[in-house]
């Protein structure tokens, strides 16, 4: 399958990434960074870092720096740290951009590779708003989206109401489920069930003592904020719960449903069904062990 992931690098962005190198039926073919947990051009330098660690010849297309309506954004660096990755703060900058933006290079692919590709978006919608802005068709020719974003029979985490992906741009997100492509939305109704330990990441370092290593170490600031903040004995495996149903969707029940988002308002952010839009998959339930094994299994065969 092939695999483009648009991501915020941010550590469960980092995992997710891991797990798709490491991942038999994943053909990454490229990374598009967007805004969100970092600056974008953070989550660029971020996401070649990692590339160039896990010893993939994969490009990086940065994108947008803001959103909708935006010219300005303040990242999530009490959960993801400083940088991005916690508390490691010198990340060298390695390599470059692809020429094309995020939302182009989203657009060329999906041209190049029509029914096959398939885009997992783990941070702000902006960069697909912009490639289905950009070319009409882009829509179509995706095999399909998954998302991992909102929260729509369960509380939000940045607000109450709201999840952050879907919060840092509800009007790109709410663009998005106006005229969605084949998509399934991983929200929090199940990667809250997907819980990953520091003992999970101690074993995955035994086994894994490069990159397992790497996810160890820079996980440290994340558990502490699930811990402190959110009084959990681990941290959701948000944007590797959304690579692994796009291959494994028999590991979840979903249902279909129309959504909407809440543009204003102090419910903004909100994913909200509504029948009158076209329909998308929503997630409902996981297995959750069962996803937490795949990771560390699929995780752990790496250097
Ligand atoms: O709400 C969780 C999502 O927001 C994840 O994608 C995490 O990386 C942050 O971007
Ligand atoms: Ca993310």
């Amino acid at each position: 399958m092939k695999l483009i992931i648009d991501t915020d690098p941010g550590i469960d962005d980092a995992m997710a990434i891991a797990y798709a190198a490491a991942a038999p039926e994943i053909d990454l073919i490229g990374l598009t960074t967007v805004f969100g947990n970092t600056h974008v051009h953070q989550s660029s330098r971020n996401a070649r870092y990692l590339v160039d660690k896990l010893g993939l010849a994969v490009p990086v297309a940065q994108g947008a720096p803001f959103a909708h309506g935006e010219d300005d954004h303040s990242p999530s660096e009490h959960v993801h740290g400083p940088e991005g990755f916690g508390d490691l703060t010198e990340i060298p900058e390695i390599g470059q951009n692809h020429d094309l933006s995020a939302a182009a290079f989203l657009v060329e692919m999906a041209r190049q590779h029509p029914g096959e590709l398939v885009v997992c978006a783990v941070g702000p919608l902006t960069n697909i708003a912009d490639a289905m802005a950009l070319d009409p068709e882009f829509a179509s020719n995706l095999k399909r989206l998954a998302i991992m974003g909102g929260a729509v029979y369960c509380p939000g985490n940045i607000t109450e109401h709201a999840e952050a992906n879907i919060y840092h741009d509800a009007l790109a997100a709410d663009a998005v489920f106006s005229a969605p492509p084949e998509t399934v939305l991983v929200g929090l109704d199940v990667t809250l069930k997907t819980l990953y330990k520091s003992a999970d990441f101690e074993d995955l370092a035994l086994r894994s003592p490069d990159m397992g290593a790497f996810l160890r170490d820079i996980s440290r600031f994340y558990l502490k904020f699930y811990k402190e903040i959110g009084g959990l004995e681990g941290c959701g495996l948000h944007d590797s719960t959304a690579v692994i149903a796009c291959t494994h969707d028999h590991m979840f029940d979903s249902v279909q449903t129309g959504l909407k988002v809440a543009t204003e308002g102090k419910a903004i952010g909100a994913t909200v069904p509504d029948e009158t839009r076209p329909p998308v998959w929503v997630c409902r339930d996981v297995d959750g062990a069962g996803v937490v094994d795949l990771f560390t299994a699929r995780v752990a065969s790496l250097p």
